[in-house]
């Protein structure tokens, strides 16, 4: 509505193309002169390369974050009957691929931090639980370790979605590589993101791996035989390429968000009973793939920042839990407030590595000025 009179954005794609703009021409180059645009060496390369990087055993490159989720449970035997918990309050795929799984998504609600509330999981426990699924949200890890110690003694896998979180950490340990699977996306605009839709997951598991890798092409164990139910979800030899280009500016990227989050914290902590600011404990390492505030008074902050030329963006306006396409399971209003509520009072701000100094200090001055 307001896109066009932006003179502060979400972020700026361009800008971080400009600034790798010759690693990522010939990368691109070499693919197209190579002959070999889906999987191959590109796509192995990337996968050790990202399985090194979280201090996992194994990476598998598909064409998305939703089907990395998807082929995850998959592999995992989630099927008919099963459950799956996953937070009420996070993007629409990870209660749509349960779904496609014919297993049923049970809605748990979050804490404080938004990220899924360990007690919650706890009494929502069932015989027929098979997975719990830890979105490490906004790039704030979940308490994984706690999950875990709760989860496989009962034998329920537990999968983390790092699609908002790559390079987070957790005592001192990636996100990723806690669980049975971690699953990432790397939408283009995510701390490490492709120029398209693309998507990786990463485990320990050599078994695991091996049926995953089978299904993202169509199951196929010899060449035009296939001997199970798989799909096409390979990865692109170009995005791949793109992505081994970036993944090694990351963790200074991840660094100089960390550095505008800083910034936002203290341009805004006198200001804490109109609005609360990300919390961050000591043993985690946040990467602000969002950096969330929350007012009560969120709707008339956001038309005052448009008018100001301020984007700012609403990470999730609707929780799962209230959508139509889950009515059928029979959830209502008010079952999940703390997920109900964030989705009622949150607003992302502008954030990302390149972001000028003097633009985050004009966001901080506006919402000032509209607290004042
Ligand atoms: C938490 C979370 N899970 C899954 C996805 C899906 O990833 P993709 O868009 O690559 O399918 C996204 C984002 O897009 C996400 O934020």
């Amino acid at each position: 509505m307001h896109k066009q009179k932006y003179t502060i954005r979400m972020l700026d794609l361009v800008a971080e193309y400009g600034s790798i703009k010759e690693e990522i021409d010939s990368a691109i180059e070499r693919v197209i002169a190579s002959g070999r645009y889906i999987l191959g060496s590109e796509v192995a390369d990337f996968e050790r390369e990202l399985a090194d990087y979280i201090g996992a055993s194994e990476g598998v490159g598909v064409a998305s974050g939703t089907d990395a989720l998807m082929l995850a449970l998959q592999a995992l035997g989630v099927g008919e009957g099963d459950e799956v918990m996953v937070p009420a309050l996070t993007y629409i795929s990870n209660a749509e691929v349960v779904a496609w799984l014919s297993a049923k998504p049970v809605f748990v609600d979050v804490g404080e931090d938004m990220n899924i509330d360990i007690a919650a999981v706890e009494s929502a426990l069932t015989e027929r639980t098979r997975a719990v699924v830890a979105v490490h949200f906004n790039g704030l890890p979940a308490d994984v370790n706690r999950l875990q110690e709760i989860l496989s003694p009962r034998g329920v896998h537990l999968l983390e979605d790092c699609a908002q979180a790559l390079g987070a950490t957790l005592d001192g340990k990636k996100v990723g590589a806690f669980g049975a699977v971690g699953c990432f996306s790397f939408f283009p605009a995510k701390n490490l993101g492709a120029y398209g839709d693309a998507g990786a997951v990463t485990t320990d598991d050599a078994d695991l791996t091996e049926e995953i890798r089978l299904i993202r092409s169509h199951y196929q164990r010899s060449r035009y035989q296939a001997h199970g139910l798989g799909y096409n979800s390979r990865l692109d030899a170009m995005q791949a390429a793109v992505l081994r280009v970036k993944l090694p500016h990351l963790n200074d990227w991840n660094a100089k968000r960390r550095a505008v989050a800083h910034l936002y914290d203290e341009g805004l902590a006198d200001l804490a009973d109109k609005l609360t600011l990300p919390q961050v404990p000591s043993h985690k390492e946040h990467v602000y793939y969002q950096y969330a505030i929350t007012t009560t008074r969120r709707d008339e902050l956001k038309d005052y920042l448009a008018e100001k030329g301020v984007e700012s963006q609403i990470h999730y306006p609707f929780p799962l839990h209230t959508m139509p396409a889950y009515s059928h399971l029979g959830y209502g209003e008010g079952q999940f407030p703390t997920a109900e509520r964030f989705c009622r009072e949150v607003l992302s701000l502008p954030l990302y590595p390149l972001i000028p100094e003097e633009d985050v200090e004009r966001v901080i001055s506006a919402i000032r000025d509209f607290f004042k």
